[in-house]
């Protein structure tokens, strides 16, 4: 380890928190959230303990994808506010000790960006070669379209000049052409518009899509190896602002994920999202069985060491299960969503933890302690911090993304507009604002949000969850998780219960008869032998976070 490296490296133990401005506080009560009440709403974040927000797209956008399609890479939208506002939120943030990333948007643009309206103007258009075209009638694509309801080819047939264009996603966001090095360029240019603005990194979107150069020609008559251009990327990123980072979106299985690290230290995406262990941590769940999560995690790849995965249980999207084999996926819908409402695509499933827990705040709460005990960096989605639920009324993936709920007043405090005003509206009923909500829960020690405030200053008190490679303990309970994370001359013991059955695990600890047991999670204590067998008493769905230190060392909380 260099000296600076643990601080520097802020990312390995960062706690990210996603949040979509337009949905998070309504300042002006005009039905959409905006920049100003985000930034009234910092000191909340930084109660929790988040250490870096990321904000889903807040540009410019004809919203057919809920702002994934932008037509200005460099603008706010009107409706949340204007660059000063922008710069007052990161400013604030960075008051509080917060980082801020943003969603970089650039596998497509939407087709009313100034670019595409240019390049389908003409054949001989500046900026025809920023798109992917092809003139000969495209093959069979549905088995690759994202959005089977909407999309049953990624190729488009442009009416005026006569050629079909690449949309990896919705019609309307056309594939830029990153073979083109003024495409490369421009992008290049967004990112360092947004640092210059203060921001610490970016999430990139839909990463695999934007490096498949497989239907472009390459523009200019250059051959790109993708993997060299992010490499080269993240080295204008590093070239700008040394400590800044970027979160890939890459759900593919380990093996195909690794390169996307690259070499060295890691000089390509800094920190992926773990999907593979989000899916099999359902499975798991559907089972009450460890083992599918377990042999997963011994199954990811080792990183470079300036890398890091992003553990989530829960994010913008449909929860995808799309790497599960159809019996497992179907044994997770029919655990967590057995209605068709709650399913979407056929492969994954459009609600929030609670309600796919029945609502019990024992396996709710072992979700996200599973979640933070898993090597990585823990990324949360607004509203998660509270158990909200999803309101299936909204329309596909827009389910999970109804407005964040502050108290119990009308639209969950979020606005003051009238309800029909409102970008979109909360969820009613037993997950509806009257049950469930921030100002309810700030005071009351036993709520979801103390919980889970205490989870993230244990997290961030025990840096070996960021650094650490994972190790299973052996035991006999298949529904236990029995894992220690070992760093520096730290050690983590973590022990999950995923069956209803309390269950008494014993452990053996290397070196354990020099070892003081610290529960960090402030429950009772646990017994250690003489021989270094830990003893740990789990209720159903209990767990148990124990720090060992050696006997006669300074004690770490
Ligand atoms: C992945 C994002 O998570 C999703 O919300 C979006 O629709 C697609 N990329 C297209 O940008
Ligand atoms: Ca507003």
């Amino acid at each position: 380890m260099d000296f600076g490296e643990t601080s520097d490296l802020w990312w390995k133990t960062a706690v990210v928190y996603c949040l979509d401005v337009q949905t998070f506080m309504d300042w002006n009560d005009d039905g959409i959230g905006d920049f100003q009440g985000l930034t009234e709403r910092i000191d909340y974040l930084a109660g929790l303990g988040v250490t870096c927000l990321w904000l889903m797209p807040f540009y410019p956008t004809t919203d057919r994808d809920d702002g994934y399609d932008i037509t200005d890479y460099y603008g706010v939208d009107a409706r949340l506010g204007h660059h000063g506002d922008f710069v007052e939120l990161v400013r604030t943030a960075r008051d509080r000790g917060m980082r801020v990333i943003v969603d970089l948007v650039v596998n497509h643009t939407s087709d009313q960006h100034p670019w595409f309206l240019d390049a389908r103007s003409s054949k001989d258009s500046a900026y025809r070669d920023f798109y992917v075209w092809r003139s000969d009638p495209p093959p069979d694509t549905s088995d690759k379209v994202v959005f089977p309801d909407a999309e049953d080819s990624i190729w488009e047939y442009d009416e005026r000049t006569g050629e079909y264009f690449l949309h990896s996603f919705y019609r309307e966001q056309p594939d830029l052409d990153i073979t083109n090095p003024r495409v490369r360029d421009e992008i290049a240019k967004v990112l360092g518009f947004w640092l210059e603005l203060g921001v610490a990194g970016f999430r990139v979107d839909a990463v695999p899509s934007l490096l498949d150069v497989a239907g472009a020609e390459p523009a200019l008559g250059e051959d790109l190896d993708p993997h060299d251009y992010l490499r080269s990327l993240r080295a204008f990123l590093g070239r700008r602002r040394g400590d800044a980072m970027l979160l890939g979106e890459v759900n593919l299985p380990y093996e195909d994920q690794v390169a996307f690290f690259g070499e060295g230290d890691g000089d390509q995406l800094t920190m992926i999202f773990d999907f593979m262990a989000m899916q099999k941590m359902y499975l798991s769940l559907a089972r009450r069985d460890a083992r599918p999560l377990a042999d997963t995690l011994l199954q990811r790849p080792p990183l470079p060491v300036h890398s890091q995965w992003g553990v989530f249980a829960r994010n913008h999207d449909e929860l995808t299960l799309d790497k599960l084999t159809d019996e497992e996926r179907h044994e997770v819908f029919a655990a967590f969503g057995p209605e068709e409402s709650m399913q979407l695509f056929g492969r994954g499933i459009r609600r929030r933890v609670p309600p796919m827990m029945e609502g019990d705040p024992r396996r709710i709460r072992l979700v996200y302690s599973l979640m933070f005990s898993l090597p990585g960096t823990p990324v949360l989605f607004f509203g998660e911090e509270i158990g909200m639920g999803e309101n299936l009324d909204l329309e596909g993936r827009m389910a999970v993304r109804s407005p964040m709920q502050w108290s119990e007043q009308e639209n969950g405090g979020f606005s003051g507009a009238p309800p029909d005003q409102l970008k979109r509206p909360p969820t009613a009923g037993a997950y509806g604002p009257e049950h469930v909500n921030v100002a309810a829960q700030r005071p009351d020690p036993d709520s979801l949000l103390s919980f889970m405030r205490s989870l993230v200053r244990a997290y961030r008190e025990s840096p070996e969850l960021g650094w650490a490679e994972l190790h299973l303990l052996e035991q006999p309970h298949v529904e236990v998780l029995a894992h220690e994370c070992r760093w520096d001359d730290r050690r983590l013991l973590l022990v999950h219960n995923l069956g209803p059955e309390p269950r008494r695990v014993s452990l053996q600890i290397e070196g354990g008869d020099g070892i003081d047991l610290v529960d960090v999670l402030g429950e009772a204590p646990c017994t250690l032998d003489a021989d270094g067998t830990v003893h740990v008493e789990l209720d159903g769905y209990g767990f148990r976070w124990l720090r060992l230190s050696p006997v006669g060392t300074k004690r770490i909380w």
